[in-house]
């Protein structure tokens, strides 16, 4: 897509961000072309989203709902497992690791996959998760394939470590990746920062854009010529997850629901993990930031907390549900994040603290366009060890710690 000086400045006014030019005349020919071809394929639109950031993404009315719970799950196991298993084995399941997030809590420059969280011995964040999914792959005796999602800031990256480590044992040819949008990041004034002379700073546009970018970019074509019919999304920090669990996938099949959720019990009523609900009859997540007082303390017919099943980010969709997605818009989170800049004398910035805005799109939005939802419950203990942060709650020590409970040597 190619635009003009005063084209590229017609579309900066309308959103009051003519700024992004100053440099222009400044810029080399190819700098010149650079920044005229992002200006004409980013979305400002985004910066709307900024008149209502205090309301928040709107809400239905809240009810509860129950989760498929681990004594459920214990009497029926071996039949769940011998249909997921059927439907890994007849290749309809596809493996989709968001990976394209930029980790800034964990304050790394790597992506966070490369993150090595070895003691004694070097084990990655990447390894962990194929290692869990080449559990599976052994069991069904197939390759399982597994689309790796990442972003312009860490997709050469990423596939550096990958193939220099031979996938950590996973056949190459199984493994497809594929870069999801960008989208501009601003500061506190509204204004899109710069990363140098001839860019805007731009950040991935959250992990809700996984679907279209699957689709935009070509490998939900392939999916498809595998026959896949169920996309089981998961996260890239969470190293104790099971990937394309055949329980999982067997218990959404058999109660034919066009998505199933892991969830995990709540260790307290205000954890900060978004929980299962239904949204005017519908299966919706709220986040723990919207959970009122009354919803954290409203019981259910057997007197447990009704709010209390906590999504783990890790999904299992049916993919022709989700074709409809392609004609809706996801509603847009701002989110407070650092955003690396330009000064004014040029020099690239690395703030400590939040400085800005992002905008997002989330998985979680999607649960709330499917007709039905699977919640699963986990044992958190042995599903559940986040890494967002390098000290403290969900942070790699207690990641270790959750490893080596499950046997894992680090
Ligand atoms: P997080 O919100 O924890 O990831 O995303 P983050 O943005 O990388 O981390 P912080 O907040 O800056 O520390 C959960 C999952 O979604 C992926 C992440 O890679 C992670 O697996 N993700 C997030 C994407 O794939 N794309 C995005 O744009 C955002």
């Amino acid at each position: 897509m190619e635009i003009s000086y005063t084209q590229a400045l017609e579309k900066l006014k309308q959103y009051g961000q003519e700024h992004i030019l100053r440099y222009y005349d400044e810029l080399e020919e190819a700098g010149k072309e650079e920044l005229l071809r992002q200006i004409a394929e980013t979305d400002f639109s985004v910066l709307d989203s900024l008149k209502q950031k205090d309301k928040g993404v709107p809400k239905g009315k809240i009810t509860p709902l129950g989760a498929m719970e681990l004594t459920e799950i214990e009497a029926d196991r071996e039949h769940y497992y011998q249909i997921g298993m059927q439907a890994i084995r007849a290749g309809k399941v596809g493996a989709v690791l968001l990976a394209g997030g930029m980790g800034t809590r964990l304050g790394s420059d790597e992506p966070k996959g490369v993150y090595n969280i070895g003691i004694t011995k070097e084990v990655y964040i990447f390894e962990r998760l194929i290692v869990n999914l080449l559990e599976v792959v052994r069991q069904a005796d197939t390759w399982i394939p597994l689309f790796v999602m990442t972003s312009d800031k860490n997709h050469d990256a990423t596939v550096r470590f990958l193939a220099a480590h031979d996938f950590f044992g996973y056949k190459a040819e199984y493994v497809h990746f594929f870069q999801q949008e960008m989208a501009p990041a601003a500061g506190y004034d509204g204004r899109i920062y710069m990363e140098s002379k001839s860019r805007m700073s731009t950040s991935p546009n959250g992990n809700g854009g996984w679907y279209i970018s699957m689709k935009n970019t070509g490998v939900l074509r392939k999916a498809k010529q595998y026959g896949v019919e169920w996309l089981n999304v998961f996260a890239v920090d969470n190293v104790l997850q099971r990937i394309a669990d055949p329980v999982f996938v067997g218990a959404v099949i058999e109660n034919q629901c066009s998505v199933g959720s892991k969830v995990v019990r709540k260790n307290a009523p205000d954890e900060k993990v978004g929980v299962m609900c239904l949204e005017d009859g519908r299966p919706s997540i709220v986040e723990y930031y919207e959970l009122t007082k009354e919803l954290m303390n409203a019981k259910n017919e057997k007197g447990e907390p009704a709010y209390n099943f906590g999504v783990i980010l890790n999904y299992l969709f049916k993919e022709s549900a989700l074709q409809e997605m392609l004609e809706k818009k996801l509603p847009l989170h701002v989110v407070e994040k650092k955003i690396p800049y330009m000064d004014r004398e040029g020099n690239l910035v690395k703030p400590e603290e939040p400085n800005g805005y992002k905008f997002e799109s989330l998985v979680l939005d999607m649960i709330h366009e499917m007709d039905s939802c699977l919640p699963f419950e986990v044992v958190r203990g042995k599903e559940f060890a986040p890494i967002k942060n390098k000290t403290g709650v969900d942070s790699v020590e207690s990641a270790r710690a959750l490893l080596t409970e499950n046997g894992v040597e680090l």
